[in-house]
């Protein structure tokens, strides 16, 4: 059955604990879907990921478009949540609705944005529209220029204004959180406070999900990666062999056999 975002609060409430990936092809979102991941996230991660920048920020919202169109190409029943990217919601509300209605109309069930109270009026205006709405609090990758180095957030009294956030958040609408990068304890109050889901990256067992991005947890991305990666695979192992085993089969004469050709 396909995911909705009212799930979310009734694992939450049965303290079920779930997860959400990053995909942005259709090949993957099917496995992952097939798989039984219930949430696939088309993170502006593409843009290092994919896309080969240094950060997220470079993202276009006509990039956004095509990498969700192709995710939504690939899944059945999985949720799937796409990233405004940066400069796509911040000028006006207006804006916010526009471009999320975009990302909808390629095939969204949700749009994802970073910031508290500074986009809790945008977010309550989506939701007013009838876009579902997951926010972003703690390390929020948008931000990077602003931040610099230091990533983990919410120490100190930082963390009272992440739970004021949190809860403007969710007071405007939002259906699920993302905390990203905050300590463990403030990950657990925050998730104590809300009414909806948390889902965390680098905050801690306590939040009521996982996220986890996609070639990180399949090894695929080059070191060094955030304290917060778990890599379950090693692909970047296992496609160097099979590249250079394709590579000497050809030299060698090995490779096309005679069950590879046509007559
Ligand atoms: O873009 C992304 O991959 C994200 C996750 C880190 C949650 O926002």
């Amino acid at each position: 059955m396909p995911v909705t975002p009212a799930d979310l609060a009734v694992w939450k409430q049965r303290r079920e604990r779930f997860v959400m990936l990053t995909a942005y092809d259709a090949l993957t979102a099917r496995v992952l879907d097939e798989a039984g991941i219930p949430l696939l996230l088309v993170g502006d991660s593409v843009g290092n990921n994919v896309l080969g920048y240094e950060t997220t920020i470079p993202v276009t919202m006509e990039e956004a478009l095509v990498f969700t169109a192709a995710v939504t190409r690939g899944v059945g029943n999985a949720l799937v949540v796409a990233d405004l990217p940066f400069g796509a919601y911040q000028a006006s509300t207006g804006q916010a609705v526009a471009n999320a209605a975009r990302l909808v109309k390629a095939g969204a069930n949700a749009v994802k944005l970073e910031g508290g109270r500074r986009s809790a009026k945008a977010v309550r205006r989506m939701t007013q529209a009838g876009i579902p709405v997951m926010g972003h609090l703690g390390y929020t990758p948008q931000s990077a220029n602003a931040f610099g180095r230091k990533v983990v957030r919410g120490r100190g009294q930082e963390g009272d204004e992440l739970v004021a956030d949190a809860l403007a958040l969710q007071e405007a609408g939002a259906f699920a959180i993302v905390l990203e990068a905050i300590p463990a304890e403030l990950g657990t109050r925050v998730t104590e406070a809300l009414e909806v889901a948390t889902i965390g990256i680098g905050a801690g067992p306590g939040t009521d999900a996982q996220v986890m991005v996609i070639t990180d947890l399949l090894g695929l991305t080059p070191d060094p990666t955030p304290r917060f990666v778990k890599r379950y695979a090693d692909l970047r192992a296992i496609v160097t062999e099979a590249a250079g085993r394709f590579a000497k089969d050809v030299a060698e004469g090995h490779y096309p056999g005679p069950e590879h050709q046509y007559h």
